[in-house]
């Protein structure tokens, strides 16, 4: 296998939210693979420190103002992002907020900040940035879903639901754009501590539970996402299209103990002789 499949010099990546978090995650792996970034925030004066961070990897950056949840903001970023270097070959539509609250208390408002942010904004940037590439016949969508995309939390349902609608969005523009050139994935992180979510991360039992609950047994570090983010920019993914990519150390198989008690961790090496018949745990309620 040669690295030319995840050489990512001459491309020009747009990250959206790369004002800090995950962001500034993807836009780093892709620049070191060699990509220009065009980054973006609602303020964009809030990009300078990062935007150096980019040129002092040798990598050309130009800054963008972009509200997702603005149809205009969205049509005038599109336009001076192909502008500035003269095409987009990958998107990673990465802006986003969440809402956490009791299902009992979410808002219409609150409804509407979330699903217009992470669903409709995806769509729209992605509808944008894609007139080009279609054009030019070829491109990289990668939209960033989460765990929530296939599994249910309680106090996320707003969210949940735009990342649900994430992975599905991400399956019909394959459909629409493949005959293009043009790849839509979406890579879903599970949990990752950021500013998103600093306040969960307050909370030791809540990271004790966590931690139960993914097999790798440690939380998400930002970087962790590198590999998977490259790999869906690259000639490397060049044949997968419509696809979710979990990333999240296994929390999405739904990890719980099988086994009664605290033995579930010390078990594997003595399952064999417990599961003869006659063992407690050889039940046919599993
Ligand atoms: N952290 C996790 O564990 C995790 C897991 C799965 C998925 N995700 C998703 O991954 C993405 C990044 O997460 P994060 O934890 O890094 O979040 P974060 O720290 O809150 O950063 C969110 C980014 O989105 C931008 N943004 C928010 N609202 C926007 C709007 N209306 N228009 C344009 N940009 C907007 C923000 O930029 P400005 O405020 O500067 O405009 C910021 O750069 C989000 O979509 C999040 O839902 C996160």
């Amino acid at each position: 296998m040669s690295d030319e499949l995840f050489d990512l010099t001459g491309r020009v990546a747009l990250v959206t939210g790369t004002s800090r978090g995950l962001g500034q995650y993807f836009a780093r792996a892709l620049a070191r693979a060699g990509a220009d970034l065009i980054l973006t925030s609602r303020k964009k004066e809030s990009l300078k420190e990062f935007a150096a961070e980019i040129e002092a990897m040798g990598r050309r950056q130009y800054c963008v103002d972009l509200d997702v949840r603005d149809e205009q903001s969205i049509r005038r970023m599109a336009a001076e992002a192909e502008q500035a270097f003269g095409k987009i070959d990958i998107l990673v539509n990465n802006a986003g907020c969440n809402v956490r609250k009791p299902a009992l208390e979410v808002t219409w408002e609150d409804w509407n900040t979330v699903l217009d942010t992470n669903l409709r904004g995806s769509f729209f940037v992605a509808q944008a940035v894609a007139r080009g590439m279609v054009d030019r016949g070829y491109g990289r969508i990668v939209n960033i879903g989460s765990v929530t995309s296939v599994a249910g939390y309680a106090g996320l349902g707003p969210y949940g639901a735009s990342r649900g609608g994430i992975r599905q969005l991400t399956m019909s523009l394959a459909d629409d754009w493949g005959r293009h050139g043009v790849t839509v994935n979406c890579l879903a992180p599970g949990w990752f501590q950021t500013a998103q979510n600093r306040v969960m991360y307050e909370d030791r039992e809540w990271v004790e539970y966590l931690m139960e609950r993914i097999p790798l047994k440690r939380p998400g570090r930002p970087d962790d996402l590198d590999g998977a983010v490259v790999f869906l920019a690259s000639e490397a993914s060049r044949y997968v299209t419509g696809q979710t990519l979990l990333v999240g150390g296994g929390i999405s198989t739904g990890a719980m103990r099988g086994l009664p008690g605290g033995e579930a961790a010390g078990a594997r090496g003595r399952a064999g002789t417990r599961s003869g018949s006659g063992s407690r745990w050889n039940s046919r309620m599993s």
